[in-house]
């Protein structure tokens, strides 16, 4: 799986032209490979209605909510009626920039899969995190959550993006073995704690500073199997 997170960015331009230049120009089998990309939910439709190959259109986060006086969200069934199949939860921006705790996370991941979404579940640790030797208890605590409400069966609606917080933006990518050991640890995590079923079938994208010129030393390791993308999915790089 290979994801575009648009975060907060672009215009009612670009949800035009991105889709005509960029994504309707990519070669890719769409039995072997999902590609997935997220504006805004603003811009949301207007990429869909542009986009015109096997590309799915997610939304960045879903509301705890359903419908109702809840000033300013948008509810599950909403994007479903949207015809969305796919979303984020848990990006770190949402995390630490919105308070959305590890509970949050997991609730909405379970809400999603429960009106048939797939959800693209960020996980990942802060510079500090790393540095101190936290990095697979910071992923294990994350996962975790979402274990505790989900059922073995509902991870085959999971993906895990695993994002290192440090490299996000920064340009610092993860080399491709420090990627590769952190993705062995979720992934051995998910055998212990989920099932081996879950192991063998998630995927671990990685996220944080991919781009066209790391891609192919990060994808050859053995445990990434995709990618989520975020300043370089703005350009036409993103090919
Ligand atoms: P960058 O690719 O800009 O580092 O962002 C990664 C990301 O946060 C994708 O969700």
């Amino acid at each position: 799986m290979v994801g575009g997170n648009w975060k907060c960015n672009g215009n009612l331009a670009f949800a035009k032209s991105f889709p005509a230049e960029v994504l309707n120009t990519l070669k890719f089998d769409p039995k072997k490979v999902d590609v997935v990309v997220a504006p805004t939910a603003l811009h949301l439709s207007t990429v869909q209605a542009n986009t015109k190959n096997n590309v799915h259109v997610a939304t960045q986060n879903l509301s705890l909510t359903g419908d109702g006086a809840f000033t300013g969200e948008f509810s599950v069934g909403m994007i479903r009626d949207m015809g969305v199949t796919h979303t984020l939860t848990g990006h770190s921006e949402r995390r630490s920039l919105f308070g959305e705790t590890d509970q949050d996370v997991a609730v909405k991941t379970k809400i999603a899969i429960e009106n048939g979404m797939n959800v693209m579940v960020c996980i990942g640790e802060q510079l500090e995190e790393r540095e101190t030797g936290k990095t697979d208890e910071v992923n294990a605590r994350q996962l975790q959550a979402v274990a505790d409400e989900l059922s073995e069966g509902q991870w085959g609606n999971v993906v895990v993006a695993y994002e290192p917080v440090w490299a996000i933006g920064t340009g610092k990518v993860a080399t491709p073995q420090v990627a590769q050991e952190t993705h062995a640890e979720i992934r051995e995590w998910l055998a212990a704690n989920v099932s081996k079923e879950a192991a063998a079938t998630v995927r671990i994208l990685y996220g944080g500073s991919v781009s066209d010129a790391n891609a192919a030393e990060l994808i050859a390791m053995e445990d990434i199997d995709g990618f989520l993308v975020g300043g370089a999915s703005l350009k036409p790089a993103f090919h």
